[in-house]
Parts: structure tokens; sequence; C-alpha cells
């Protein structure tokens, strides 16, 4: 664990310097589909975190969002998001990270997440507990949905796509203190973590999105479901993340648009 983990970090951190350096700067934006951007940094820190993972780890299997898997006969797969928060990053918002989670055998067990504008790294190992700049975290003790700040995100596909969001949304703002939508579904994870957000949902996401930041918020003693409270999966569609103590509280209230 300790290899995996020093070159899980070296990855993060060299990755994490490089959207540091070229935010506001120069770099060409295109479009995956509708409203999806891809920039040039995003694809430069994927090719500097392959290209570490794959100098130490030729053997392992590795899942990055730009360039897709690369599968091999191994345990351990990498999961990464190179820059998380694409939207926020072209448009100079200083929300956005580096997402990097490992599974062994489908479980995940290690993940790290580094903001590098605010300088925060959240790491996490299966059983070993989460930390915000090796300072251990724990998620916040918030009883009620009343008294919660929620977050959650909207798929890309929108205009389309009928699961758009809208209605939970709603229902949520109803009843919520407030819902903040900050465009980094892993640092979102991550504030759940360590207690800024009490709870936090969102469909459609990818395992790159949440393979860290779903292993952090259960090793800060927080809960990660479905959106029926069921058992969560990187590979499912549907995130429901919180503290634990609002979480029937989040799934009731996510029945009220499946009920419609
Ligand atoms: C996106 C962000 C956003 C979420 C989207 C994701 P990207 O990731 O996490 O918060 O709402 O669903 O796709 O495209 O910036 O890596
Ligand atoms: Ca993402
Ligand atoms: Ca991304």
């Amino acid at each position: 664990m300790d290899e995996l983990q020093k070159v899980a970090l070296e990855a993060a951190l060299k990755a994490g310097k490089i959207l540091k350096e070229n935010i506001g700067k120069n770099f060409s934006v295109s479009y995956k589909s509708d409203k999806n951007l891809v920039t040039d940094v995003d694809k430069l820190a994927e090719k500097t975190i392959l290209g570490i993972i794959k100098e130490r780890f030729p053997a392992h299997s590795i899942l990055t969002e730009e360039k897709g898997e690369e599968s091999k006969r191994s345990p351990f797969k990498w999961i990464i998001d190179p820059l998380d928060g694409t939207t926020n990053y072209a448009h100079g918002f200083r929300i956005f990270c580096v997402s990097i989670g490992i599974e062994k055998d489908g479980e995940v067990i290690l993940g790290v997440v580094y903001d590098p504008a605010n300088e925060e790294l959240f790491t996490a190992t299966k059983n070993g507990g989460a930390y915000l700049n090796n300072i251990k975290i724990s998620v916040s003790s918030i009883s009620s949905i009343a008294d919660s700040l929620l977050a959650t995100g909207f798929p890309y596909d929108i205009k389309k796509n009928p699961n758009n969001n809208f209605d939970n949304f709603k229902n949520f703002a109803f009843r919520a203190q407030a819902i903040r939508r900050a465009g980094s579904a892993a640092l979102d994870l991550c504030y759940v973590a360590c207690g800024r957000f009490d709870g936090f949902w969102e469909s459609g996401l990818n395992p790159w999105d949440v393979a860290a930041g779903s292993l952090i918020v259960a090793e800060a003693g927080g809960f990660v479901s479905d959106f029926s409270g069921k058992e969560f999966s990187i590979h499912k569609k549907e995130t429901l993340a919180s503290n634990g103590k609002i979480h029937q509280e989040m799934v009731n209230i996510l029945s009220l648009q499946r009920e419609k």
C-alpha cells in the first residue's frame, strides 16, 4: 500500500501543479458533446499521470476519463479524472481537482483528491481513515435536513435527459438550509467527508468522478449509497453521500421524484 500511495500522491501533486500553473492561460478548449468541455490542460495532466503510473506499475489496469480503459490481467485498476471541474477551470473559477482512485479486485482501496488552487490534499485508504493535508477528518454531526448544507450537480445532457435533477433539486431546496452546485463532484464528496457539506447527491456520474471521493467519505465516517439507500458502486449511476445521520431523510426526499 505504501508504494501505491506514494505513486498516487506523486501523480496527483504533479498533475495539480500543471492545473495550477495553467489556469487563466491561453489553453485550447473543445467540446466533447453539448456543454461538455475538454481543455489541453485536462490532456496534459492526464498524460503526466499516465506516465508516472506506467513507469512504476506497468502491469496495472488504468481507466482515465480522456483516454479510456487500458485493461491488463492485474488485480489493480487505477481510476483517474485528471481535471474534475473542467467547466470551472475553463472559466477561471477555482473549484477543481485531480482525482485518483485505485481498485484492488474490484474494491476501491485508495483515494487521493488534490485541489491545487486551495492546496488541499484529501486522502484515504481502506480501513485507514481519511485525511486533509495529513490531518484526520470526519463528517459533520448535523442530524436534520433542515439544518443541512447540501451539494449536487446536473448532467451535461440536461436538455435531453428526463432525469435532469430539477425535481430533486426543488424537493431538497424546500427542505434544506441551502444547496450548492460547485461543479466538481470529487470535491463535493471530499467536502462531505470533512463536514463542509452534510450531504451530496448526483446521478450520471462516472467511475473517475467518484472512485476516490466515495472512499474518502466512507473513511471519514460517512455513508455512500445509491438513491434508494442500497449498496453503492462506482460503476452505477447514482451517488448519494452523507454524514450518515441525514441519509434516510435524503433517501426519502429522492423517492418523492421516483413516485411521481
Ligand atoms: C463533472 C463535474 C461536475 C458534475 C459533472 C461531471 P468534469 O466532471 O464533476 O460537478 O456535475 O457531472 O462530469 O467533466 O469536470 O470532469
Ligand atoms: Ca469529472
Ligand atoms: Ca474531467
